[in-house]
């Protein structure tokens, strides 16, 4: 029983703390969206992104340099880098506040 309650106050503490906004919080707008991946998640990625997630010669082996590549990770991508969640890219330089914003909704509408 004493494990259990821990694993209980463990969980709500993990919970918790990751103040990040998650993807299933944020809803595609009714008419969708402007944002595909040729007239914007392309070059969002490319300036902000695949420097370290790439490929084999990046930083990270979680690679983004495809629409596909993208939208598997849709949810942990959001987590990290859009609307507020500021985890990505690491450092002071990163995406303007409306590019996070764009970045959410184009990830909500699933990345078309
Ligand atoms: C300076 C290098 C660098 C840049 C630029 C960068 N990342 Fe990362 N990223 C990392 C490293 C290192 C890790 C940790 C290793 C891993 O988990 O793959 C990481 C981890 C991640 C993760 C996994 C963490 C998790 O909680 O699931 C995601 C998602 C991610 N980055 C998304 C992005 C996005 C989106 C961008 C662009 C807005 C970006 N990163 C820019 C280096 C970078």
């Amino acid at each position: 029983m004493k494990s259990r309650l821990l694993t209980v106050i463990v969980l709500a503490f993990v919970a918790g703390c990751s103040g990040a906004t998650r993807i299933d919080e944020v809803s595609c707008p009714p008419n969708g969206t402007p944002y595909s991946y040729d007239n914007f998640g392309k070059s969002f990625f490319a300036v902000h992104c695949t420097s370290c997630h790439g490929g084999p010669n990046g930083y990270s082996s979680r690679a983004f340099g495809s629409a596909s590549l993208i939208r598997d990770s849709r949810d942990r991508i959001f987590a990290n880098a859009a609307v507020g969640n500021v985890s990505m890219p690491p450092g002071p330089d990163g995406p303007t506040p409306q590019e996070r914003a764009a970045l959410g909704e184009w990830l909500a509408c699933g990345a078309p």
